[in-house]
């Protein structure tokens, strides 16, 4: 894997569709830090909630064109930003090979559930938890993985798990999930970071 340059910030751009969540603790999490940066915050929608965060944070935004996006990534646009990894946080679009391409092994994305299981196109939110559910798990948890060109298929770098207890709704596997990822996708892409540093 390539190196980081020390000395410099190395800028991520985090990548939400909606409320932003996790974008919004990521941010928080490296506000200040000495060597990473959120440098823009990307998203599908106009009106994500992430971008209000972004806002009030002073977070330049970008927001993508379904058409151009699949067709040149916006890479160009993100090397020109200085952009050096890409965090996705509940982005809904399939990332396209051109994308990939430009930032190799340096795409993360996090998934509500423990991969490979309940994951894949279609596999989101609401739906995940009830798979889960269904299936009669006694134990879901977070999947912190690269992106590669199949949804929810590249190289694990990080699991953890909670409890599914019998009675348990959607909605509470739902919140024991979101509180793994906000403590641990901010560390987690940290370590990450630091670790490709010569
Ligand atoms: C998270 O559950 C994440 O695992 C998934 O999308 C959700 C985003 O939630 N990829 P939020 O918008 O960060 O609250």
């Amino acid at each position: 894997m390539e190196s980081v340059k020390s000395g410099e910030s190395h800028k991520l751009a985090v990548f939400a569709s909606g409320k932003g969540s996790n974008a919004q603790k990521i941010a928080e999490y490296f506000a200040g830090h000495q060597h990473i940066s959120i440098a823009l915050i990307v998203s599908s929608k106009a009106s994500a909630g992430v971008l209000d965060m972004a806002r009030a944070k002073d977070i330049p935004v970008l927001i993508l064109e379904k058409e151009r996006f699949m067709e040149t990534g916006y890479a160009d646009e993100l090397r020109a930003r200085g952009i050096d990894s890409i965090i996705l946080a509940g982005f809904l679009w399939k990332v396209p090979p051109v994308l990939i391409a430009a930032y190799p092994n340096r795409i993360l994305n996090i998934h509500p559930a423990l991969l490979p299981a309940y994951g894949g196109k279609g596999m989101y939110g609401q739906k995940v938890h009830e798979a889960v559910i269904a299936a009669g798990e006694t134990c879901s948890g977070i999947t912190i993985h690269y992106v590669d060109e199949i949804y929810d298929h590249g190289a694990i770098l990080f699991q953890k798990t909670c409890a599914v207890e019998a009675g348990d709704t959607w909605e509470r596997v739902a919140k024991k999930v979101q509180e793994l990822e906000h403590r641990h996708y901010p560390e987690q892409i940290e370590k990450w970071v630091m670790g490709r540093r010569k």
